[in-house]
């Protein structure tokens, strides 16, 4: 029998890729029906149990085959129902960064936080940045992020508290994104916060007149930019996720 050369492996491998690379698009044309059905439904993109039952069928690679398979199906169908960033807004202690990760579990989507990607970048925590360039660079960073953000597709943002402050910055998100508020009642927000050190805006003491303060100054801002409001008192953030996926879905031709 012939000895194959690597050359004729790879023929053969081309082969398959071109037939699974038909058989994927094929998929993906079904995956579009079905988002269309599911949105005619009120039926949510993310069904643990229906991906259960694909994935029980294959092991091993074959499995993690499939787990990429499924996400990448749940992001198409997150392009049909939600044809924009979904961008969550709203106070320090409301949940944007959970409720992003959820969010983005559930539409196979990238998930992108803001104020992760500035200590990343600067290689330091927020409140090391504030401490050590004070706040109007970070909000000049801050922005100048949003812009480079902004200009992605298919992307779920957790937005820091202080955004909306700007109002260029509201401006690029919603370029092409849905700015969805996340809100809480100030006792709350006070008990999310107490123990958190990681906010440099308030402090230590007197955190309870800093929260309803500062809350007082933004409350009209952040109304104003927000697409959808949600409120995550008394809420799971899994919760809140679904809800704003439901609320979504339900607004006409993905508008709201
Ligand atoms: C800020 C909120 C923080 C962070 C920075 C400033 C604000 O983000 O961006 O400390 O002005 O409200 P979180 O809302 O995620 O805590």
């Amino acid at each position: 029998m012939d000895k194959k050369t690597l050359q004729d492996l790879r023929v053969s491998l081309d082969g398959c890729d071109q037939e699974l690379y038909k058989l994927f698009q094929k998929r993906m044309e079904i995956i579009q029906d079905v988002a269309v059905l599911k949105k005619t439904q009120g039926l949510p993109i993310y069904d643990p149990e229906r991906e259960s039952e694909i994935l029980v069928r294959y092991e091993g690679s074959g499995r993690e085959f499939f787990q990429n398979l499924l996400r990448l199906s749940r992001y198409e169908q997150s392009l049909v129902l939600y044809p924009y960033n979904l961008v969550l807004i709203g106070f320090m202690g409301v949940g944007k960064t959970t409720v992003g990760h959820f969010l983005a579990q559930a539409l196979g989507r990238k998930f992108v936080d803001l104020d992760q990607l500035l200590e990343k970048r600067f290689q330091m925590s927020i409140s090391q940045l504030f401490a050590r360039f004070g706040e109007k660079a970070f909000r000049t960073e801050e922005s100048r992020l949003i812009e480079e953000v902004s200009k992605d597709r298919g992307l779920v943002i957790a937005t820091g508290g202080g955004v909306i402050l700007d109002p260029q910055n509201v401006e690029h998100l919603k370029k092409r994104g849905k700015l969805v508020l996340l809100t809480a009642t100030p006792e709350t927000l006070i008990t999310r916060l107490s123990l958190d050190e990681t906010r440099p805006l308030l402090g230590q003491e007197m955190k309870e007149e800093k929260v309803k303060e500062l809350l007082e100054q933004r409350k009209s801002a952040y109304e104003q930019a927000a697409d959808l409001s949600v409120c995550t008192d008394g809420k799971t953030y899994e919760e809140v996720a679904r809800e704003i996926m439901s609320l979504l879905a339900s607004s006409k031709d993905g508008q709201l």
